[in-house]
């Protein structure tokens, strides 16, 4: 097939029959100028996928309808940020970036509230925050809103889509993107279509995976991996209404959508518009690695989820180009860089450091981490990393077996070892996390935890032992230092902030006991915020005390950051530093600047020898977070106990 020649001939006949007559004169010329631009990707990406079915083309025409009507109604403010962000490409990069990510209830507890905590986010110097699915959900439990009922209405209890959009609007006033979720993968049990779906529409049917009996489901999931077992097993729910089995990876109410049927990817489509249409500056592609299944496969990252998240952002191209996208694919370090590409994915989650920060906390050693990144940190150079310590989710230990094993780990042994740490069942752990989703059928375990409890917070309060509750503060510290300046966004999980402990609440709650993750799922209040904001009095407690600390830490970490321009786009390299408690990264740019980070992962005072300072040249160089010197030609540099340094030249 000569695709070219065929996009071509498609778009000049698919142009001649589609009515522009209802865009403006000028949005008629930038809606085929864009076209023209991006159709063919579109065209290669969605015929590849449906070309064998009769009417792809007339879906295909139907598409560009929908993407015309999109641009019809995006508001003139967005088509201005359309033209600005297409002449700055590269604005993801910039060392001001910095995100967070939080729950409206439990920051509000309405839309409405948080206007007034923008001076808050503005004092950490935030520039997106991430507000996590504030959809019409089911009641009771969503899947912490992740279970979508209606994509154009905001869940009743938060508020209404005025109200998103008046947010939007003074959020972006103050210089804060927002950032929506796109769950696409699947929608509730109560989504318009999965309703007519249970009521005998076969159309509707046809958007979900239905099966009469377990004979394909039982050929599938011989290779599927088993997201919530702790819930329920497999990765199907019986349907008494429809006799059917749906195909739900997740929850039982929530219905995998299906991306082989052209209409889905249509009306998947006119939702992603009418959310970026809100105004929002990225939308974060929720367990996309699943769109596609593939028989005799694990249905996870499959060839075809690329074509169609490409046929996605290039729709966006045509319609939103201000509108990123970011990866949530929490799978094997290979599979994540896989979703890393201008045309696919501008941005992604950072699991494999999430989760190496975590193990060298544990294991106070940094090989795997260090090895991890030599082989996967880089990634396109127009492209940009998420990075996170702790988000709403659990951790999963998704490090590279083969890495693993080259350095003489047991990959298996080890996340046990992991998964006993962090749930504090290893003697000597600081850590009090709860285990989560463990498999009965092959042990398989994840973690939960506030970033606070994980390091060590929570006990050190039981013992009101002073040591063990700066120790607890300065491993907080030390991961959230690394996503300040190893390169990319950081993404600070809000309560994080504040290093508030795990909420275990959740277990009084019906909707929520059997879901752990809700232990880092916890509130921010008004007083928690006046605690950090109102610093001239003294604090109430200890735990105010801590709170304090931490936000003042972040702080000053990030205000640093953001005068730096070594911090935003410039390349880095992950070094040996000779000794395995230290970590070490160095940063350069194009306009000659480099930074060196050196951190120490152990609780005990280290060396690193003089040599690393070639990276810097052996020019003389500053601690710009102790504000100590080195001339450059040093023997050794010594850290003391979890000290991170940014020595710049
Ligand atoms: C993502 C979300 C998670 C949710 C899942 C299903 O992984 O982060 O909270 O359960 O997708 O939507
Ligand atoms: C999945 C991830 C898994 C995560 C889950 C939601 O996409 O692979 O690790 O826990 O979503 O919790």
């Amino acid at each position: 097939m000569n695709y070219a020649a065929d996009s071509e001939q498609c778009l000049s006949r698919i142009l001649a029959s589609v009515d522009l007559s209802m865009l403006s004169k000028r949005d008629s010329a930038t809606f085929v100028s864009r076209l023209e631009a991006h159709f063919p990707t579109l065209f290669q990406r969605y015929t590849f996928v449906y070309g064998h079915q009769y009417d792809c083309y007339y879906h295909l025409q139907k598409l560009v309808e929908l993407l015309r009507d999109g641009l019809k109604a995006r508001k003139p403010k967005l088509k201005q940020q359309d033209a600005a962000k297409l002449k700055d490409p590269r604005w993801y990069k910039g060392q001001e970036q910095t995100g967070l990510a939080c729950y409206v209830d439990l920051m509000g507890p309405t839309l409405k509230d948080l206007h007034h905590k923008i001076p808050y986010y503005k004092a950490l110097g935030i520039t997106y925050i991430h507000l996590m699915p504030l959809y019409d959900s089911p009641e009771g439990d969503s899947d912490g809103g992740y279970a979508v009922s209606d994509y154009r209405k905001v869940n009743p209890s938060l508020g209404n889509m005025k109200d998103l959009e008046a947010l939007s609007d003074a959020l972006q006033a103050e210089g804060i993107d927002l950032v929506l979720d796109f769950v696409f993968n699947h929608t509730s049990d109560e989504h318009a279509w999965a309703k007519a779906a249970l009521a005998g529409d076969k159309t509707c049917q046809n958007y979900y995976y239905l099966f009469d009996d377990r004979t394909i489901p039982d050929q599938y999931e011989r290779d599927l991996r088993e997201i919530f077992p702790q819930v329920r097993r497999g990765s199907f729910t019986y349907n008494d209404t429809m006799e059917k089995w749906v195909w739900t990876t997740f929850n039982s109410f929530q219905w995998d959508l299906n991306y082989s049927n052209p209409e889905v990817f249509n009306a998947i489509t006119s939702e992603m518009l009418f959310l970026a249409n809100i105004g929002c500056a990225g939308l974060r592609l929720d367990a996309l690695a699943f769109i596609w299944k593939d028989m005799g496969t694990n249905c996870e990252n499959q060839p075809n989820a690329h074509r169609l998240i490409q046929a996605f952002n290039a729709c966006l191209q045509i319609v939103a180009p201000a509108v990123v996208f970011k990866s949530e694919a929490i799978v094997h370090p290979d599979e994540v860089v896989k979703y890393i590409d201008k045309k696919e994915c501008q941005l992604s989650y950072n699991p494999l450091l999430m989760a190496l920060l975590w193990n060298s906390l544990a294991t106070r050693k940094t090989r795997l981490l260090t090895q991890s990144l030599k082989k996967s940190f880089v990634i396109p150079d127009d492209t940009t990393w998420v990075n996170y310590v702790r988000c709403h989710d659990d951790i999963g230990w998704t490090f590279d077996d083969g890495v693993a094993h080259e350095i003489g780990v047991n990959p298996y042994d080890h996340r046990y070892f992991l998964n006993q740490y962090f749930t504090g069942r290893f003697d000597g752990s600081f850590s009090s996390g709860v285990p989560f989703a463990e498999n009965p059928s092959n042990g398989d375990c994840r973690v939960c935890g506030s970033l606070a409890s994980l390091c060590g917070l929570e006990k050190a309060l039981v013992s009101m032992d002073q040591n063990a509750i700066d120790t607890a503060i300065e491993r907080m510290l030390l991961l959230y230092g690394i996503t300040f300046s190893i390169g990319g966004i950081p993404l600070i999980y809000s309560s994080d902030e504040l290093g508030l402990l795990n909420d275990y609440s959740y277990r009084d709650n019906p909707a929520k006991r059997h879901d752990d993750r809700w232990v880092n799922r916890i509130a921010v209040t008004d007083a928690h915020i006046e605690n950090v904001m109102n610093q001239d009095k003294a604090p109430a407690g200890l735990n105010e005390a801590c709170q304090r600390k931490v936000f003042n830490g972040l702080k000053t970490m990030l205000d640093i950051r953001r005068q730096h321009a070594v911090f935003g786009d410039a390349r880095t390299e992950i070094l040996d530093t000779g000794n395995h408690h230290c970590f070490g990264f160095v940063r350069y740019n194009q306009h000659g600047q480099k930074m060196l980070g050196l951190c120490n992962f152990s609780e005990h005072a280290q060396q690193v020898s003089g040599n690393i300072l070639n990276t810097i040249e052996h020019k003389p160089a500053r601690d710009l977070l102790s504000d100590s010197k080195l001339t450059g030609h040093e023997q050794v540099i010594s850290l003391r106990p979890y000290q991170l340094s940014w020595w710049l030249i």
